[in-house]
């Protein structure tokens, strides 16, 4: 189960930076929550601005056999749409793995192993959802909170606990067929294949049409020459 075992930290300077520090004392499926962090982080060493109001937790996994990293985090992707979406919140997953409302990123994930000598030991998903708290007047035109689209703040708890045993149902249902979770977060993906964007490549923007979805990697037609995009590069448009 996820989160049968949990601490909960009023601050701390990030949810998994803690697991990366203790993971030796929580068994698998153990979360951490934080009331707020001070130094969140984001993908691609970004800031995860992290104040109070919002749902930022981390889960640990140390399963016997590991699933690759990127199944993880898109089974918290697709958890977390599908719980908005029953809160009537038409969320969709903003390729890689960020979830979005209305062009507003309302949730991220960021997904980190554990390794000693090379190998796998733990998987630490973080999970960050602007529900109930403000967003600063900066970050406005990007970010969203849940409290702010539906017009009513929403229960912190219930949250928790409805992704966590969404993921949990999706991690049991599927783990030995993972292709389907891939079609399952293709479902809610933003660019689908056809579509056309831009995207920076070596600080170049660059102009294609998606003509493959793979697991981490887009494949782009940019006339006529095929390149694969994966999560460090961004999409412009
Ligand atoms: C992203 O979209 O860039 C990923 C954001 C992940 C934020 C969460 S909040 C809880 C956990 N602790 C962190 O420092 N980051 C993740």
């Amino acid at each position: 189960m996820i989160g049968e075992e949990i601490e909960v930290l009023y601050e701390v300077d990030s949810t998994n930076e803690f697991l990366k520090r203790n993971y030796k004392s929580f068994h698998d499926g153990a979360i951490v929550v934080a009331i707020k962090q001070t130094a969140g982080k984001g993908r691609m060493g970004r800031t995860w601005y992290s104040p109070e109001g919002g749902l930022w937790y981390s889960v640990l996994f140390k399963p016997k056999v590991h699933l690759n990293l990127h199944v993880y985090t898109k089974i918290f992707s697709i958890a977390i749409v599908e719980v908005l979406r029953k809160l009537k919140v038409k969320a969709y997953i903003k390729w890689p793995n960020d979830i979005y409302y209305n062009g507003k990123k309302v949730a991220g994930i960021l997904s980190e192993a554990v390794s000693v000598n090379d190998r796998v030991i733990a998987i630490i998903v973080g999970i960050g959802i602007n529900v109930n708290n403000d967003i600063p007047e900066d970050l406005k035109d990007i970010a969203i909170s849940l409290k702010d689209i539906l017009k009513k703040k929403v229960k912190i708890t219930y949250l928790l606990d409805t992704v966590n045993k969404h993921a949990w149902n999706l991690l049991i249902t599927y783990r030995n067929e993972t292709e389907n979770i891939t079609k399952l977060w293709k479902k809610y993906l933003v660019p689908k294949e056809g579509d056309k964007l831009k995207v920076k490549v070596d600080d170049q923007i660059v102009e294609g049409t998606v003509l493959k979805i793979g697991d981490d990697t887009l494949y782009i037609d940019v006339g006529g020459k095929v390149i694969g995009v994966q999560s460090i590069h961004q999409i412009v448009e």
